[in-house]
């Protein structure tokens, strides 16, 4: 049966067996019928207690954590519904007017960490198939919108008590229902753009699409000013600029801070009488000038109300949350390039010859990723590895890397070990692992016959293939001490004759696809980075470099 533990108090996982529920009298029955209803209409699982008795007497009760219910049913005496969360869960419940009874259940919050839950689960005996199983039934909502499809569920009941319920209020419940669900549909189609790598630009236009379709206006904007997130989208003729429509705001604003401003029956003349009414949310309050998701203007001349503004304010978190997300990305991102480039700083400063060549492989490879459209994360990852891709040759003695006579076997088998170090070096270190494959692989040949693991064609990693071909360009390329770079033609013959034997074929034609681009590309770098008078001043040793090279 239903065990309570310490019901009064701090109770209990609940262990749901049928057999042993009680089972519930007559006029329960008809309150557990009306809840069935409210099951429907709000999509929320409701089980009923019996406060006085300490049991349930319906509904499904088998949850991740021990909660303590006793506080829910304490405030439950004082108010109709209550939504608590905790640990990643939310904790939910309604009062049953008239009777000792209360109805509630558990869903998972919607930014809850899954493994956090997965310990609480298995800690009360949840098997792996089981947890994921309850998850997939109870996930993706918000403490605010547990909250309002509980009030909606609470007015059928109190209605029913009280014996008002009328068609007119049942439809006006279920028309607020209904645009409770647009906005979680909304949230969870919108969640698909929440990375770090998509732009909030794209968020924004994809958000105002959506909102203008549910809430049938004719104008939407987005208008974007925080730290270095600042942008505009405007739908719509609004007949003012963004910069307009954003002063104007402010003004209404007048200095206050409310979550939502609604007006109607405007009379503006900022835009020639344009605006009938309007719902507007500041985004980030804190800032002296706050962005705005704004909404105007209904097809159907209605009023803007709740409904649209608490829609705003949601999807309106939900920009605030991606934009942060994304600074808190780019912040990270910027690191872990500097840290990066003090790495490759410590590589020139031992091999003075190959200065710039890291900088200038992670440029072409990074051209060559955006011409074959590869993810925009994924181009970044190339350009970082490229960076890094010889950074094993740290490991490298100076009399080795320096020698200017040719290499012995034992120096070159020395030498042809730098990908492995670089490996090696870096899988020490989280947050450069995704850059691994292109330090490893990045000698590897398309025809199997590269080093160290001969791997062959495309299970060579991607970002190996691209780096092998912008490493072997800048090494044929660029001058060595002991010969001037090949010429342009002659690099670009050997790139051609080698596709499907060294290289990739499908990279080798995004080189030549690109080619005059990257031209421009390498020539910068090279000027940048190796300006003449240093070049000239530069001692001639050969670089290990020269291993890399077809010829
Ligand atoms: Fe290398």
């Amino acid at each position: 049966m239903f065990t309570f533990e310490e019901f009064s108090g701090s109770t209990a996982i609940l262990h749901d067996d049928p057999q042993g529920r009680r089972r519930p009298d007559r006029g329960q029955l008809q309150h557990i019928e009306l809840l069935g209803r409210c099951e429907e209409l709000t999509g929320l699982s409701l089980s009923v207690i019996d406060t006085d008795l300490g049991q349930f007497i319906s509904g499904p009760c088998s949850h991740l954590a021990r909660f303590h219910l006793g506080p829910l049913i304490q405030t439950l005496q004082k108010a109709s519904v209550h939504v608590a969360t905790e640990r990643g869960l939310i904790l939910y419940g309604l009062q049953i007017p008239g009777t000792p009874l209360i109805a509630g259940g558990v869903l998972v919050n919607d930014n809850a960490l899954i493994p956090e839950l997965e310990d609480q689960a298995a800690q009360n005996g949840f098997t792996q198939e089981s947890f994921t199983s309850w998850v997939t039934r109870h996930s993706g909502i918000r403490p605010d919108v547990a909250r309002r499809l509980l009030d909606s569920a609470q007015q059928i009941m109190a209605q029913h008590a009280t014996g008002t319920e009328s068609v007119q209020t049942r439809d006006a419940v279920v028309h607020q229902l209904g645009q409770i669900y647009e906005e979680v549909t909304l949230i969870q189609d919108l969640s698909q753009y929440l990375r770090p790598d998509v732009d909030p630009l794209i968020l924004m236009e994809a958000v105002l699409e959506r909102i203008e379709l549910i809430t049938g206006v004719e104008l939407g904007a987005i208008c974007l000013q925080h730290a270095g997130n600042k942008g505009t989208c405007l739908n719509g003729d609004w007949g003012m600029s963004a910069s307009d429509l954003q002063r104007w705001l402010n003004q209404e604003l007048g200095g206050r801070s409310p979550h939502i401003l609604v007006r109607n029956n405007l009379r503006t003349e900022h835009n020639g009488g344009r605006l009938r009414c309007i719902a507007a949310v500041p985004l980030f309050v804190e800032d002296a000038d706050p962005s705005w998701i704004v909404i105007a203007n209904t097809k159907d001349r209605r009023e803007l109300g709740t409904e649209e503004a608490n829609l705003l304010r949601s999807v309106g978190s939900i920009i605030a949350a991606q934009i942060r997300v994304v600074e808190l990305f780019r912040e990270q991102d910027t690191m872990v390039l500097a840290f990066i480039r003090s790495l490759v700083a410590s590589l020139d400063a031992k091999d003075s010859y190959t200065r710039g060549h890291s900088e200038r492989v992670a440029l072409v490879a990074e051209r060559i990723a955006r011409q074959m459209q590869l993810p925009e994360p994924e181009v970044r990852t190339i350009f970082q590895s490229g960076l890094l891709h010889d950074l094993g040759k740290i490991g490298v003695s100076d009399a080795v890397l320096q020698k200017s006579e040719s290499l012995s076997p034992e120096e070159f088998h020395l030498i042809a070990k730098h990908p492995e170090v670089g490996h090696q070096i870096l899988s020490e270190l989280r947050n450069l692992s995704t850059l691994l494959p292109g330090v490893r692989h990045h000698h590897e040949r398309f025809d199997g016959r590269g080093y160290p693991d001969q791997l062959a064609g495309k299970s060579i990693p991607r970002m190996a293939r691209i780096l092998a071909v912008a490493d072997s360009f800048d090494a044929m390329g660029s001058n060595r001490p002991y010969r001037s770079g090949k010429p342009i033609e002659v690099v670009e013959r050997i790139l051609a004759e080698g596709a499907g034997k060294q290289w990739d074929p499908d990279v080798i034609q995004a080189y030549f696809d690109a080619r005059l681009d990257i031209h421009r590309i390498w020539n910068q770098a090279l000027e940048r980075m190796n300006p003449p008078e240093s070049t000239s001043r530069q001692t001639s040793v050969p670089s290990a470099l020269v291993i890399a090279m077809p010829d």
